[in-house]
């Protein structure tokens, strides 16, 4: 269906260009259809009057990013977007792929992680099972919004090598997935705000990275209206009572014409166009959507340290973990969910092989320590301060009370479990050599309880692995560069952002990028390299299962530039693949690399470049656990070498 531009009024158009309310856009007097967004990346968030609709509390995007699994990721957006269809949302404000540059950052729990390959070929496959659905997504905060505190007004200042290596790259990937909108970030870029940035949303977004959808505000993120329209933004978020008379009064005046006006215009029809041809498909019962919950939960959580002690499967095991533990973090990501967790204890029991029992723990910390002491082992969930959009955290550490109660049991008992829930990284340096297990959930959604259990007793053995890189302490980041000052944060850690610094510097970290551990144990070997072009590989290796369970291995590709007229990380993350590898089995795993795992971002010729010379492929089960390595030569004519590599 094609809604024809030239039946609208002026003040229709400009109508159209500043929303309706809060979530829905105008009819044009009912030339055109309604229309509605909703809230976000961790399930649909949709509130009437006050009154929020009940959805499906999904695992958050940094517990999707701990799967390392396209699959999974897939399945998220498909299983948020039921709900959307079911409760009439045209477009889901998700997903959001900001960098995480710093783990104080509030909205990490929101965002996949600090590599950029792997949260835009995520995001990419959660747009595929969003749109799939015949729903929108809103591919966000673009860009280089990577902190919460003083958003509105900071402005990042970057160059053009680290904006599209780092921060613009995640984008450029999900873009593939041909996202219907974009939404722009609340920050300035190197001066001027995001939603009034031309330079950003055209010459960048449009020209350079080719999107030709909808680019909505953040909301309330306009300062300007008219700026923002000239700048290529189509979609002025929330209506607000001036917002028509904003833009009127712009237009008559002439600071907006007509040919700026027609182009957002068209822009939102093409939007509800979409819209209205999509066939929207519900794939899932509102009690298998839950299912989806609890396998991408499984997925997700991270076996961050186990001295023999999981799975439990024998013996007492006193259980400390709190009735509401977090599931989510604060904010627009919010989702109210009417799914009422099964108790933990009830789970593990009926989970339980022969021989283990699990006991619930007094709420009185002096018997819990007590009882602890006869028990053979004691689990305890510790939370840390929710996460939440518009603040960044103070501190990566857990509070005093619950680093002190975890020592206190580990003095009464040597075999502590601890269950870590959060939104990012935990400084657990304070207690982590006193226990012998560390379980990472992540803010995990409904499904927490079910998926922890099931790995708590082996019935899933675990397969998360980090998303984001867990530093020894705050200190060991970025941070102590002068990053900022609450009115401008100078990206001065370049391209070096988090396992790239790490490894730049040479610093040590609790747990490296890539890291999780297993029930099974896994050999690498033959690895075979085969050029099939100028900048096209085929890399195969083997992955052997020595173990007697049947289990899901993340293998990760990191490539390193042997020499390189620029400075240029250590290593970076340029394909991964997540395989079940039977117990006892060998399977052989392909990737494929590219130009792209080759180029750096070249200033000069404004344009990703390949530069001849050596390459080093390392395979690796994580970023700091490189199990096979080889080199191949890469030996451009002069002619392409200095072409626009894009335009292969
Ligand atoms: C919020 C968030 C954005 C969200 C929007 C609508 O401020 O930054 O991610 O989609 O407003 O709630």
């Amino acid at each position: 269906m094609k809604f024809d531009i030239a039946c609208l009024t002026l003040e229709e158009k400009l109508h159209l260009l500043c929303g309706k309310d809060w979530w829905c856009l105008e009819n044009a007097n009912g030339k055109l259809p309604d229309f509605r967004v909703g809230d976000g990346p961790s399930g649909l968030r949709k509130e009437i009057d006050g009154t929020w609709v009940s959805a499906t509390l999904m695992p958050t995007l940094s517990v999707v990013s701990n799967t390392w699994s396209r699959e999974m990721a897939f399945l998220d957006g498909e299983t948020i977007a039921n709900d959307c269809v079911e409760n009439d949302v045209d477009v889901l404000l998700a997903p959001g792929v900001n960098i995480k540059r710093s783990p104080l950052c509030g909205r990490n729990f929101e965002y996949f992680s600090e590599d950029p390959y792997l949260a835009g070929t995520l995001a990419k496959e959660f747009i595929n099972g969003v749109q799939k659905s015949g729903i929108g997504t809103s591919l966000k905060h673009f860009c280089l919004n990577n902190s919460e505190t003083d958003r509105t007004h900071t402005s990042s200042e970057v160059d053009e090598r680290v904006m599209r290596e780092i921060y613009t790259r995640a984008f450029e990937i999900a873009l593939e997935a041909k996202p219907w909108t974009v939404m722009c970030s609340y920050n300035k870029v190197n001066g001027v705000y995001s939603a009034e940035n031309k330079w950003l949303l055209k010459d960048i977004l449009r020209d350079k990275l080719h999107f030709d959808g909808l680019i909505v505000s953040d909301w309330r993120a306009v300062g300007i209206f008219y700026k923002a329209i000239k700048a290529s933004l189509n979609l002025i978020m929330p209506h607000e009572n001036d917002s028509f008379d904003n833009l009127l009064n712009a237009y008559n005046k002439g600071l907006l014409t007509d040919d700026e006006v027609d182009y957002s215009v068209q822009k939102i029809l093409d939007l509800m166009e979409k819209a209205v041809s999509a066939v929207k498909t519900i794939k899932y019962t509102k009690k298998e959507r839950h299912d989806n919950a609890v396998k991408i939960a499984e997925e997700g959580i991270v076996l961050l340290k186990n001295d023999n002690l999981l799975p439990i499967i024998k013996g007492t095991c006193l259980v400390n973990h709190p009735e509401n533990p977090l599931i989510n973090g604060g904010g627009s990501a919010s989702v109210k969910t009417d799914f009422k967790m099964p108790d933990i204890i009830e789970l593990l029991n009926k989970q339980a092989k022969s021989g283990a029992v699990f006991e619930k723990a007094s709420h009185r910390n002096c018997e819990f320590i007590l009882r602890a002491h006869d028990c053979d082992t004691v689990i305890i969930t510790v939370n840390g301060e929710i996460e939440q959009e518009t603040m960044d955290r103070e501190t990566i550490k857990l509070s005093n009370l619950e680093e002190e109660r975890i020592l206190q049991l580990a003095s009464a008992n040597k075999n502590v479990v601890v269950v870590v829930i959060g939104g990012s990284a935990v400084d657990m340096s304070a207690w982590i050599d006193s226990v012998k297990a560390v379980v990472f959930c992540g803010y995990a959604g409904e499904g927490l309880n079910e998926a922890l259990a099931n790995i708590i007793t082996g019935k899933t053995c675990p397969s998360g692995k980090l998303s984001e890189s867990f530093p020894m302490c705050i200190e060991d980041t970025f941070m102590k560069l002068n990053h900022g000052n609450g009115f401008v944060n100078w990206y001065n850690d370049g391209v070096f952002v988090g396992y790239r610094y790490y490894d730049k510097y040479n610093l040590d970290v609790l747990f490296p990028f890539g890291y999780g551990l297993s029930y099974a144990k896994f050999s690498y070997t033959n690895l075979k390299i085969k050029k099939l072009g100028d900048t096209d590989f085929a890399i195969s290796y083997d992955i052997t299962n020595e173990s007697d369970f049947d289990a899901k291995e993340v293998s990760e590709i990191y490539v390193k530039d042997v020499f390189a007229s620029v400075i240029r990380p250590e290593k970076e993350l340029k394909a991964f693949s997540k395989d079940l590898i039977k117990a006892h089995q060998t399977k052989t795993i392909c990737c494929k690399l590219d130009k792209m795992a080759f180029a750096y971002y070249s200033i000069p010729s404004k344009d990703w470049y390949v530069e001849n010379g050596e390459f080093i492929i390392m395979v690796g089960s994580s970023s700091r656990d490189i199990r096979l390595r080889d080199t191949v030569s890469i030996n451009l004519d002069e002619s392409i070498q200095y072409s626009k590599v894009s335009k292969y």
